[in-house]
């Protein structure tokens, strides 16, 4: 996966552009995007570790939690591209996890590590939502779901 440094992402701003149009989930979203923001604004400020890890602990917490809410949803209304669309959120779960133990370890530098994380969570959140997320509007909303 290709990665951006953290000075040249641009700041994550909610818009419409991003709605998936299912209240819920937009609002979580929003949330996500605060996180990231958060994030990014900890690392370029050279916040003390503590701050950094905390703001990443939080951000793939709630993230864990809205990727269960929407699959609850979706598995409750029979959702036909359920398998794929929880797949998408564990291959995904897993890799940051995978380099979220990293960090924690001390071994490598995690201010490197934090930096790739914020990375792909930024590209990967916007390109899922975009595509994946927008493709069960339609079914949700013939659900009577908004
Ligand atoms: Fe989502
Ligand atoms: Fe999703």
């Amino acid at each position: 996966m290709k990665t951006l440094k953290v000075q040249q992402m641009p700041k994550l701003v909610w818009d419409e552009s991003y709605a998936t149009k299912i209240k819920a989930f937009d609002e979580q979203h929003e949330v996500i995007f605060t996180y990231i923001n958060d994030l990014r604004d900890a690392m370029m400020g050279k916040k003390s570790e503590e701050i950094v890890n905390r703001t990443l602990k939080g951000l793939l917490q709630y993230s864990v939690t809205h990727f269960i809410e929407e699959e609850i949803v979706l598995l409750k209304y029979d959702y036909p591209d359920f398998d794929s669309h929880q797949k998408s959120h564990q291959k995904f779960t897993e890799e940051v996890r995978r380099l979220f133990v990293e960090y924690k370890s001390g071994k490598a530098n995690s201010r490197i590590i934090a930096a790739e994380i914020t990375a792909i969570v930024t590209e990967w959140l916007q390109i899922h939502i975009l595509q994946e997320d927008f493709a069960y509007t339609e079914f949700l909303m013939s659900k009577g779901i908004q």
